[in-house]
């Protein structure tokens, strides 16, 4: 079982025998941890991270639910925090940035799937200021110092039809020789019941959301769609809300767009590192860049689905005028 396959920690273990599991969408169980669900390996990474991580007032942290465009934040975030290094004193250092020799999350760490996975305490001394990181886990679970100090955090949002279809392809694809996958129908049902990675979906977002609205300098809130159809209106409120905003020179010298293209599907998804690399941890890079579109949702949801999953979003987000 669970119990056995993993190097969890005794306290991993000893939580786990008091919390309610599923299965389903990969061949790992499920359990619902302060109201959001987590495979085994992960749940022993936010405990650990709850317990040792120590946020720093310079802190930067990535947020976001799987497949809401994390990969892309990375990349945008990496590229805005270091762009003096990589395009001073000539245009040339561009070669060498580090988004064309590696995929973003082997760049920006996640707390819970990386850094605490283990249960242990990571030495983070080699990490400079701002310290960047990632991580999946909804607001309420955050590590305490992570709400309490001045570190900021920017969270990613996307339309939840298009994070189911892109949660479903990923999972799929993350599943030995279909064992465990489920059909479109079966995963559908199990995302609009909340029972997904990191979900219930629609708190996950809500969490993050009402504290973008109560503490505006802390939490910025971004969407997928955006970002995709504004990027430099988008990346232009990020750098501001991050404390480094463009300067006239940087916009008429084109910097915002360089950031753009860097980090585009088109560019990302065509570099040799994330068409053929894997991950430190094994993954395969290409599986983060699939369409990278708006809208692939109704190629795949009936509409019988759509209106299930509307209802659902309009129940949840309309009072608070959040839209998709
Ligand atoms: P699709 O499956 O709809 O194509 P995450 O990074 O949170 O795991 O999300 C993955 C989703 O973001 C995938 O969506 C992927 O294709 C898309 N994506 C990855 N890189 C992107 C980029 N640079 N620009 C836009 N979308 C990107």
């Amino acid at each position: 079982t669970y119990l056995q396959c993993h190097n969890l920690t005794d306290e991993c273990k000893e939580l786990l025998r008091s919390l309610a599991s599923e299965n389903g969408w990969l061949p790992t169980s499920h359990h619902l941890y302060q109201g959001f669900w987590y495979i085994t390996r992960h749940l022993n990474g936010v405990l650990s991270a709850q317990h040792h991580f120590k946020a720093q007032d310079s802190d930067i942290f990535l947020l976001s639910q799987p497949k809401s465009g994390t990969t892309w934040l990375k990349a945008i975030l990496l590229a805005l925090l270091n762009r003096s290094r990589y395009s001073e004193p000539d245009r040339q250092l561009l070669l060498d940035h580090p988004l064309l020799q590696k995929n973003p999350h082997d760049l920006v760490l996640h707390l819970e799937t990386r850094l605490y996975v283990e249960g242990t305490n990571p030495d983070l001394s080699s990490f400079t200021s701002p310290r960047l990181f990632a991580t999946h886990i909804p607001f309420v679970s955050l590590p305490e110092s992570v709400k309490e100090s001045k570190c900021k955090l920017v969270y990613m949002c996307r339309n939840p039809k298009d994070t189911f279809v892109s949660l479903w392809h990923f999972t799929r694809e993350m599943s030995p020789n279909d064992i465990g996958t489920n059909t479109l129908e079966e995963a559908f049902d199990m995302f609009c019941r909340g029972f997904s990675m990191f979900g219930p979906h629609w708190d996950h977002v809500l969490g993050y959301y009402k504290a973008s609205l109560e503490m505006p300098h802390k939490v910025l809130f971004l969407k997928y769609e955006e970002m995709k159809d504004k990027p430099s209106e988008q990346l232009k409120r990020l750098a501001d809300f991050l404390g480094c905003p463009f300067s006239r020179e940087e916009e008429a010298d084109g910097r915002v767009d360089e950031i753009i293209r860097l980090c585009s599907f088109n560019n990302l998804s065509k570099l040799e590192v994330n068409q053929t690399g894997k991950l430190l941890t094994g993954h395969e890079n290409k599986s983060f860049f699939r369409k990278g579109e708006v809208g692939d949702w109704v190629n795949y949801l009936t509409p019988e689905m759509v209106e299930r999953i509307d209802r659902i979003t309009e129940e949840k987000f309309g009072d608070l005028g959040l839209k998709f």
